[in-house]
C-alpha cells in the first residue's frame, strides 16, 4: 500500500480524487489538513461542480466530530449474513465499522469468511499462523489476543481471518458446543475493557456451521441484499435458518437490518429490486442505498474501506448515512421480517 495513500483522521489528509484537489492548491507534500481544505472549499456550492461536490461531501467525512454519534449503553452485536455470494456483505461490514469508527464509536469486525477479504480491506495481518477467528473459535487463543487494530483508525478493530478457517467447518462438527464457541469467545467478560460499541461479524457465502456459531454469538441479523435480478432467491432459506437458530439455540436473534448494496440509479431494475425488498421487510431495511460505485471496489485493494481510500464519493457517504441510520436504531425495535 503507498504511504501516501492513508487517511488519518488524527491528521485529516485526505486521498486520491479529492487529495489531488488539495495537492494542487498547496503543493506541501501531497498532504492537507482539515481547516485548510475545509477553508478552500467553503465557498464552493456543493452542486456547481462534481469536483465541488465531492469536496463538500469529503469535508463532510472529514468531520466527523460535528456528527458524533452516543456512545452505546449496551454493546451491540450484528451478523452480517447472505448465502448467496458476493452481494456486498463484506464491503458492508468494513464500510459500516469504519463509519461507525469514524464517528466516535469503537468497533470490532470479526472475519469469520476464509477468504479473509474484511481482513483485508482493513489493512490487518492475515496469513496463515496470524492469531485469528480460527483459534478463536476452537478455543486455542482468547478474542483479545487476536484483535489487532486497524492502521486507519483508533477505534475500528478486526479479529482477521486466514486461510486456517477453511478447515473450522469440519472441525467444528466434533466439538462440544459447536455452535455456541463463538458467542462464548466473544463474551462480555471476554472482551471487558475493550469499550467496543459494535461487534461486526462478517460471514462466509454459506449456511454452514460459521454462519450458525455467527448466529448465535449476535443478537442482530443485518441482511445485504444487491439491487440485481434474483437478488431475494435464497433469502427465504437464510430466514427459515434464522428462524431455526431462534427457535433451538439463539431466542434474541431477529433481522434488524437489511441494506441494499449496488444499487444502479440508471436502471429500472436497481428501483424494482429495492421496492420488492422493501414490501417484505419494511422498516427492517436502511433507507440509505449503497450505490454501485468504482471506488468502493477499488477501496480493498489498497487494504482500505471507501472512507479512508476517498471520502469524498458517493460510496463513503452512503456508507456513513447508512453507519448513522444504524446507530439511531435501538438494536430491538426494528421490526423482525417475515419469513
Ligand atoms: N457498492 C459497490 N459498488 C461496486 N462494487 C461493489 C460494491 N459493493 C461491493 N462491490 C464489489 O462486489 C464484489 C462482492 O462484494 P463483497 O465481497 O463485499 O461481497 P460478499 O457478499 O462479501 O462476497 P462473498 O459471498 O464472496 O463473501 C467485490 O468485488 C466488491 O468490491
Ligand atoms: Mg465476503
Amino acid at each position: 500500500m503507498p504511504s501516501g495513500d492513508q487517511y488519518d483522521v488524527s491528521r485529516g489528509t485526505v486521498s486520491r480524487e479529492t487529495r489531488s484537489q488539495s495537492r494542487q492548491s498547496t503543493g506541501r507534500h501531497g498532504v492537507k489538513h482539515d481547516n485548510d481544505f475545509v477553508s478552500t472549499y467553503a465557498g464552493i456550492s456543493p452542486t456547481e461542480t462534481p469536483i465541488g461536490a465531492a469536496a463538500h461531501r469529503a469535508s463532510q467525512v472529514l468531520h466527523p466530530q460535528s456528527v458524533a454519534l452516543p456512545k452505546l449503553s449496551e454493546r451491540r452485536v450484528i451478523t452480517i449474513a447472505n448465502q448467496k455470494g458476493g452481494v456486498g456483505k463484506t464491503t458492508t461490514a468494513v464500510n459500516l465499522a469504519s463509519a461507525l469508527a469514524l464517528q466516535g464509536l469503537t468497533v470490532l469486525v470479526v472475519d469469520l469468511d476464509p477468504q479473509g477479504n474484511a481482513s483485508t480491506a482493513l489493512g490487518v495481518t492475515h496469513t496463515s499462523g496470524t492469531p485469528s477467528s480460527y483459534e478463536v473459535l476452537i478455543g486455542e487463543v482468547k478474542a483479545k489476543d487476536a484483535i489487532q487494530q486497524s492502521p486507519h483508525s483508533p477505534r475500528l478493530m478486526c479479529i482477521p481471518a486466514t486461510i486456517d478457517l477453511a478447515g473450522a467447518e469440519i472441525e467444528l462438527v466434533s466439538m462440544v458446543a459447536r455452535e455456541g464457541r463463538l458467542k462464548t469467545a466473544l463474551s462480555d467478560s471476554a472482551l471487558d475493557g475493550l469499550d467496543i460499541d459494535f461487534v461486526m461479524i462478517d460471514c462466509p457465502p454459506s449456511l454452514g456451521l460459521l454462519t450458525v456459531n455467527a448466529m448465535v454469538a449476535a443478537k442482530e441479523v443485518l441482511i445485504p441484499i444487491q439491487c440485481e435480478y434474483y437478488a431475494l432467491e435464497g433469502v427465504g432459506q437464510l430466514l427459515r435458518n434464522i428462524q431455526l437458530v431462534q427457535a433451538h439455540l439463539n431466542p434474541a436473534l431477529h433481522v434488524s437490518t437489511v441494506i441494499l448494496t449496488m444499487y444502479d440509479g440508471r436502471t429500472k431494475l436497481a428501483d424494482q429490486v429495492a421496492d420488492e425488498v422493501r414490501n417484505h421487510f419494511g422498516d427492517a431495511v436502511l433507507r440509505s442505498v449503497i450505490p454501485r460505485s468504482v471506488k468502493v471496489s477499488e477501496a480493498p485493494g489498497y487494504g482500505m474501506t471507501v472512507l479512508d481510500y476517498d471520502p469524498g464519493s458517493r460510496g463513503a457517504m452512503s456508507y456513513l448515512d447508512a453507519g448513522r441510520e444504524l446507530a439511531s436504531r435501538s438494536a430491538g425495535t426494528t421490526r423482525s421480517a417475515r419469513a
